[in-house]
């Protein structure tokens, strides 16, 4: 069985207590890592401060040499670590080996990009002050604590470490409990990569019991966080000085508003809808359509649904179970609500513990639960409204604000719609996605604050440092 210890200074720590992992395909037990107490996770932030400056220090380049060999461990170990997350998350195989390639897609993006925070010069002439010249360059903000979910564990857990740590920050990285194998095996790829020590701090542990702990440590300059919005609520509430980068839930409407390209479009909206079992905060999560179009769009969608493989990640099935029976129950608690207010099930509701076959739920209506909350499941509910304008304001009735798809072939009237939609980006004629990862992703109203990106999450986790010349 898989067993992995915190890292913290560059040595393996564990103190005696494990959390155990599911694996979520077999339900027996995948693995275990270092239940970690709170002089642990102070020793970790200890760690990171004391070792900030000297990392700092370095050069860029200094520091893209030394992230470059952790870079070259990843592909080393690609097989090992996709393998590892089949086993944790139940992501299919060959979609975790895309995480990995994803993530070093990213990390040698973001190699280049950096180089590319070159200071601000500016004159004060345009405010009288002819004697001033001011150079603002970009400086690290000190110790960032990386937050990650289950549903990416390696690419959003890296796609906030590379850019913390190649701007001069030392990093605490807490992975989610779902997800805390791969997280922790990150520790034995820094340490063959020659870290230096206490520049990258692996704190593991369930967040229920430290997550508090992790996130209000004094000497956290700045927390990126991605996962629920309620854990980001709780964040947010602790107030503390520190800068947020919070990347929360959604819920992606797809307005279809015209019937022009209809299997592309279906095409779309399965992909958007069940791509890793709905388990992505960009998954479309309610198609808005009028009656006449979904007439003849469900039965589209019905065919692709009925066409998903259902099955075991080691298969590359298309709908692997969920992350944990808790969750399968909460989704089936909506697809059961709104089944009692009358919507009909045209494929799907069926379920084996936390293994759920594709559901598509037609005449979903605003009275119920799937209209607005978040299955982060495989369920897709079909709204249908024959009103434009109607359509748009209940797109934007959400509390979520993270994406969204237009599908419309008129460019026109497929732009000025997505001008009114409240959320982060507006897809056209596309599945919502955070890729490519060049691009700025955020979301708006619960969905988040801040911004992440490649470029983006470089700023965010760097500061202006000006120096004035008076002459
Ligand atoms: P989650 O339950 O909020 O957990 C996210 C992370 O927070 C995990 O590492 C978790 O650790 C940790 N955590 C738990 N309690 C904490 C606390 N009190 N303080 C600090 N950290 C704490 O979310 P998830 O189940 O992993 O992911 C699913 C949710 O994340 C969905 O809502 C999805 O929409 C959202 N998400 C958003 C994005 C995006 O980019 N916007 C991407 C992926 C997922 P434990 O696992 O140990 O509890
Ligand atoms: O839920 C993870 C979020 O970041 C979406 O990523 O690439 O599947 O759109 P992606």
């Amino acid at each position: 069985m898989r067993e992995y210890k915190a890292l913290i200074n560059n040595e393996f720590i564990d103190n005696g207590q494990w959390v155990e992992i599911l694996n979520p395909t077999t339900l027996d037990v995948a693995g275990k890592v270092s239940a970690l107490k709170e002089e642990d996770v102070n020793k970790a932030y200890k760690a990171a401060r004391d070792a900030q400056p000297q990392w700092e220090a370095k050069t860029l380049l200094e520091r893209i040499a030394i992230l470059k060999k952790f870079r070259d461990e990843i592909l080393k170990n690609k097989d090992e670590l996709a393998q590892i997350m089949a086993e944790e998350i139940a992501k299919g195989v060959k979609e975790a080996l895309n995480e990995v390639i994803r993530t070093v897609e990213i990390i040698d993006y973001t190699f280049e990009e950096v180089k590319r925070l070159d200071p601000l010069a500016m004159t004060g002439e345009g405010m009288g002050a002819r004697n001033k010249l001011g150079i603002f360059s970009r400086v690290a903000k000190g110790v960032v604590c990386a937050i990650s979910p289950f549903n990416y564990p390696f690419n959003l857990a890296l796609a906030k470490i590379i850019p913390a740590l190649v701007t001069g920050n030392t990093v605490v990285f807490k992975p989610a409990t779902a997800g805390s194998l791969v997280g922790a095996y990150m520790g034995k790829l820094a340490v063959d990569a020659n870290f230096p020590k206490g520049i990258f701090n692996i704190v593991t542990g369930r967040g229920r019991d430290i997550g508090d702990i992790i996130t209000s440590n004094p000497e956290i300059n700045m927390i990126s966080f991605t996962g629920s919005v309620n854990i980001g609520k709780q964040i947010r509430k602790q107030g503390s000085s520190t800068d947020l980068v919070l990347e929360l839930g959604g819920k992606d409407p797809a307005l279809v508003l015209d019937d022009k390209n209809l299997e592309k479009y279906a095409d779309e909206i399965i992909a958007g809808a069940f791509g890793y079992s709905g388990q992505r905060c960009t998954a479309i999560k309610r198609v808005l359509v009028s009656d006449k179009i979904a007439d003849k769009l469900v039965p589209l969608l019905k065919t692709r649904v009925e066409a998903l493989k259902v099955g075991s990640p080691f298969d590359n099935a298309n709908i692997t179970p969920v992350i944990d029976e808790k969750s399968a129950d909460f989704i089936q608690g909506l697809i059961d609500d709104a089944k009692a207010k009358n919507a009909t099930i045209v494929y799907g509701d069926k379920k084996e513990k936390n293994l759920m076959w594709p559901s598509l739920v037609d005449h979903v209506t605003v009275d119920m639960k799937l209209a607005w909350e978040e299955p982060f499941g495989p369920v897709l509910p079909i709204i249908r409204i024959n009103d434009v304008d109607k359509m748009i304001e209940i797109a934007n009735q959400s509390e979520f604000g993270l994406q969204a798809s237009v599908f419309c072939q008129d460019l026109s009237t497929a732009i000025k719609v997505a001008k009114k939609i409240e959320t982060g980006t507006v897809n056209l004629n596309s599945r919502p996605q955070r890729g490519p990862d060049c691009f700025p992703f955020l979301g708006i109203k619960d969905s988040g604050e801040g911004v992440q990106g490649i470029r983006e999450s470089l700023i965010s986790m760097t500061r202006y440092k000006g120096i004035v010349i008076n002459y």
